[in-house]
């Protein structure tokens, strides 16, 4: 395990398809195992490097299915993600040692989930590097293939649901169920232990200019992330004091219940926790606000110290609904976030998934 004084590489590939939080706790488990070792080793000073390989969507069409996200977007969500620290493009289903030792990937250990996969043949998709493997835990109750069944069940629920009455009668068995809720279906468990993993462990310091941004951020997309990216680069022209970019972004997430009122009962996809993990994983997130109110109050202004509210019009909820904000308009700068790199919207996942639902 010796790295002679050079940091420790490791390289963790995927489809990272409509990335959820099993796959960023893949990201961070992977991540996370360098750095234990580089402390078991007791070498001094070695930053750890984790290159996440993305397959391409032909690559994933011929072993698994064809990916709901495109190249770009994949790979977009996967350098958000705080703990990755090079991507590499194109990699086949099955890791081999020239890969490994590529001038690109340069891996001494190559990570992957409990959960081996086999490839279009019926293989072992890591037989050939078994020897440099590293298995994490496979993050248990969240799934691409799960989340996409949830949204085909809640857009087929919503569209009876607008049938006449004679069939809606006949559906009533059915609505009944999915009256509970689609995110009372998820078997994700989220723990303390596992938001505390994810956090960031940061609080604004009294000279850091403040950014609150809040939604639903469900099914986290390349959108939400082009939004969030913004902040970053974005100057903020105050009347004492010109030109400050954000250094601290707060991001709120309503609560399941706000999101069904707003969006309908079907709605989220995910649940609080696993929408707080996906936004806690993006790299340009300071800290959330789990469960944020939809009226933005004083209070919170004051108690977090917030200077701007972001709206950006591709992820908010009800675009049109500013009121929300009226209370406050006196003590902070609203900022509309516009010229993003991506105006992708959750209702074009939706309808991609719809279009092509007989394909997963
Ligand atoms: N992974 C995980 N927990 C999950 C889902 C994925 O730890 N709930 C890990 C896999 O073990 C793999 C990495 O994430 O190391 C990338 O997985 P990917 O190829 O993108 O997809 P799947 O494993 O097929 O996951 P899904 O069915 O959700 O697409």
């Amino acid at each position: 395990d010796s790295i002679n004084g050079r940091p420790v590489r490791i390289y963790l590939d995927g489809c990272w398809d409509v990335m959820h939080s099993g796959h960023y706790n893949a990201i961070r488990q992977a991540k996370l195992y360098s750095i234990t070792k580089k402390k078991k080793i007791k070498i001094k000073g070695l930053g750890d490097i984790l290159i996440v390989g993305v397959h391409s969507d032909k690559e994933i069409a011929r072993n698994k299915r064809e990916p709901v996200m495109n190249d770009e977007e994949r790979m977009a969500m996967v350098r958000a993600c705080k703990w990755t620290d090079e991507v590499v493009f194109d990699v086949p289903y099955s890791p081999t040692v020239e890969l490994l030792d590529s001038s690109q990937v340069r891996a001494d250990y190559v990570a992957h989930g409990d959960d081996i996969p086999h490839d279009a043949t019926g293989q072992s998709a890591y037989a050939a590097v078994m020897n440099r493997l590293k298995i994490f835990k496979r993050t248990p109750g969240v799934s691409t293939t799960a989340l996409i069944e949830r949204l085909l069940l809640a857009v087929n629920h919503e569209k009876r649901n607008r049938e006449p009455k004679k069939k809606k009668q006949k559906q009533a068995e059915e609505d009944d169920e999915a009256n509970a809720s689609v995110v009372s279906w998820s078997q994700f468990l989220a723990t303390s232990h596992r938001i505390s993993a994810f956090s960031n462990h940061r609080v604004p310091q009294a000279d850091d200019v403040v950014v609150y941004i809040d939604g639903s951020w469900d099914l986290f997309h390349p959108g939400h992330v082009a939004a969030l990216k913004k902040f970053l680069l974005k100057k903020f022209f105050f009347f004492f004091s010109p030109k400050k970019l954000c250094t601290f972004l707060y991001v709120g997430l309503y609560d399941d219940t706000t999101i069904r009122e707003k969006q309908g009962k079907y709605w989220p996809m995910m649940s609080l926790q696993e929408r707080t993990l996906n936004v806690l994983s993006c790299r340009y997130v300071d800290e959330v606000v789990i469960g944020c109110p939809w009226v933005v109050s004083r209070d919170m202004v004051n108690v977090l110290n917030i200077r701007v509210l972001g709206i950006a019009e591709n992820v908010v909820l009800c675009p049109n609904d500013l009121q929300r904000y009226y209370g406050v308009k006196d003590l902070v700068k609203v900022e509309k976030l516009t010229d993003l790199e991506s105006n992708l919207k959750t209702q074009d996942l939706v309808e991609r998934i719809l279009r092509d639902h007989n394909k997963y």
